[in-house]
């Protein structure tokens, strides 16, 4: 696929727009899976404010805040065909029935010591955003840019991998809301970040991040994550990324995504889940559809830390936590040059098998389905194109693979498969 597919899904999303720019009703847009409970509707809006652009690369944010305040209840703010600079953390969780159309190219500052200290902390696995978007019936959208200049960021973090590097959209306790079409550009971290919030259509995302040295990496720049959230859409988009497409984060119930694009990625993954001991984490009611996943560690992924303190990296350690993965549906999954077509483990971050046996997850899986998979995998693991991996038969109940057609470069389908009822798997599980 050429990126000439972006212009396809903005004319997608265009056909649904209304009047206002943005349908009226989130559900109509929604194909070809509806989401799990109704989406509200979004009330007309009625007056335009322009946000002002100081240009040279001054702060635009007190323009920002004047026009919200003008515009809020039941109007939309526009960001001309301009360039706006962002250097101060914005608390916009205040919003009512506006809409925020951005037109032009919106850039933060990479001032990462005023990012670090300004930045809000989200606590769960200290992320920070640029902004908190939240309130109710809420859209974002436009042609533009938000960029986020990302690139001091990742120099940055070859350094010191505990900078707190701010996720470039922060949803944070929105109910009722579109964002999208949008371009999305060089997240500092993650692009999204969704969390206490409900009812969101996330609809025509095209997400991109790149380093501009070669020998500096670009990281944990997950298209979204979704934490303590329910009944959100992610569809019809494009990430071109590192780490991962979507990622369901403990708390994420009634999720459903659908025609996604990921290139470069770690998959579409429930989890990390139980990471903290004494924490409670639940992933419920999540149904993807129609993905195609290019030139990934992973395509349909469930991460699940076992029952001992692990350590997947410096900044990347847990264990111990309990809760459980329950009604989790993949359906028509596309990968190419993907290392696991399927990945489903209970010993994240732990190497040491032996160990994780003797300790498994505290956090149940049960009713999975993966279902109508093709493609080809990468070379990495060949012969094995997936893994389900299980701590204990105790924890693990009901998970389904049928029509699964992956195949390695030479043509094997081999899956590991480890304390898993194989009768429900139609795949090749080899010993291990
Ligand atoms: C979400 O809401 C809870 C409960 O009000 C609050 O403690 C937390 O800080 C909020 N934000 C996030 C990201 O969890
Ligand atoms: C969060 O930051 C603290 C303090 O820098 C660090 O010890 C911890 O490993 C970090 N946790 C994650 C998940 O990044
Ligand atoms: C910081 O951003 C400015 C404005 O876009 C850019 O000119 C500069 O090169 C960036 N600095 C780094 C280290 O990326
Ligand atoms: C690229 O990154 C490397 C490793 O951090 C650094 O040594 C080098 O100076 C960087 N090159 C440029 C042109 O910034
Ligand atoms: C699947 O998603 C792609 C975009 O990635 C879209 O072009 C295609 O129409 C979708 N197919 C179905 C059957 O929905
Ligand atoms: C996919 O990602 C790879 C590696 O980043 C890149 O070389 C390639 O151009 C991308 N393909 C598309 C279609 O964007
Ligand atoms: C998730 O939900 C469970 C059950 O309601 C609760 O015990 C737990 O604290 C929640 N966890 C988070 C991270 O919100
Ligand atoms: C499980 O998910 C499916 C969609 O995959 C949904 O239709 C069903 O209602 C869910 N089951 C429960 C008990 O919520
Ligand atoms: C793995 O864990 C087992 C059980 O604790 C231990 O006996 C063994 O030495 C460990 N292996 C390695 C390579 O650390
Ligand atoms: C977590 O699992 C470990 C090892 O299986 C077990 O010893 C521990 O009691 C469990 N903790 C909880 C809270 O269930
Ligand atoms: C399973 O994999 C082995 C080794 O690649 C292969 O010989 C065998 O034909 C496969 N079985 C099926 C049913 O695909
Ligand atoms: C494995 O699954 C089959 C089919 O659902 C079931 O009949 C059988 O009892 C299961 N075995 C175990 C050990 O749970």
């Amino acid at each position: 696929m050429k990126f000439s597919t972006f212009t396809q899904v903005v004319s997608l999303s265009s056909l649904l727009l209304g009047v206002q720019g943005i349908s009226l009703d989130r559900n109509e847009a929604c194909k070809p899976f509806k989401p799990f409970q109704p989406l509200p509707s979004s009330h007309p809006r009625t007056k335009t404010c322009k946000v002002e652009a100081n240009g040279h690369g001054r702060d635009d944010s007190n323009n920002i805040l004047k026009a919200l305040k003008e515009c809020n209840n039941g109007g939309k703010v526009v960001f001309d065909k301009d360039f706006y600079t962002i250097g101060t953390a914005l608390d916009m969780t205040w919003l009512k029935h506006i809409d925020i159309e951005i037109l032009g190219h919106v850039q933060f500052t990479n001032d990462t010591d005023y990012w670090q200290e300004n930045g809000f902390f989200q606590t769960y696995q200290n992320a920070t955003t640029f902004f908190e978007l939240g309130g109710e019936d809420v859209n974002l959208y436009g042609t533009g840019i938000l960029d986020g200049n990302g690139q001091a960021w990742y120099d940055l973090y070859v350094e010191n991998e505990l900078i707190l590097r701010p996720v470039l959209v922060g949803v944070i306790g929105l109910n009722g809301g579109t964002i999208g079409p949008l371009n999305l550009r060089d997240s500092p971290e993650w692009f999204h970040f969704v969390a206490n919030s409900s009812d969101v259509l996330f609809d025509g995302i095209n997400i991109a991040a790149s380093s501009t040295n070669s020998s500096v990496e670009v990281k944990n720049t997950d298209g979204w994550d979704v934490y303590r959230s329910t009944n959100i859409v992610i569809q019809n988009s494009i990430i071109q990324n590192q780490d991962d497409c979507v990622s369901f984060k403990p708390n994420s119930t009634d999720i459903l995504v659908q025609n996604l694009y990921c290139n470069g990625s770690h998959g579409i993954s429930v989890g990390s889940l139980g990471q903290y001991v004494g924490e409670v984490d639940i992933v419920e009611n999540v149904y993807v559809y129609n993905i195609s996943m290019y030139n990934a560690e992973n395509g349909a992924r469930i991460k699940v830390w076992p029952g001992i303190s692990s350590e997947l990296s410096v900044d990347l350690q847990g264990g111990g936590g309990s809760g459980y993965v329950k009604n989790i549906t993949y359906d028509t999954f596309y990968s190419y040059n993907v290392d696991y077509a399927i990945d489903v483990t209970q010993c994240y971050g732990q190497d040491n098998l032996t160990l994780c046996n003797d300790y498994p997850s505290n956090l149940t899986i049960s009713d999975v389905l993966f279902y109508n998979f093709s493609g080809e995998t990468s070379t990495a693991y060949e012969p094995i194109v997936g893994t389900i991996v299980c701590s204990s038969p105790d924890v693990c109940s009901d998970i389904n693979a049928y029509d699964i057609n992956v195949v390695s470069p030479i043509g094997t389908n081999e899956f590991q498969c480890a304390y898993v009822n194989e009768t429900t798997l139609a795949v090749n599980c080899t010993e291990t």
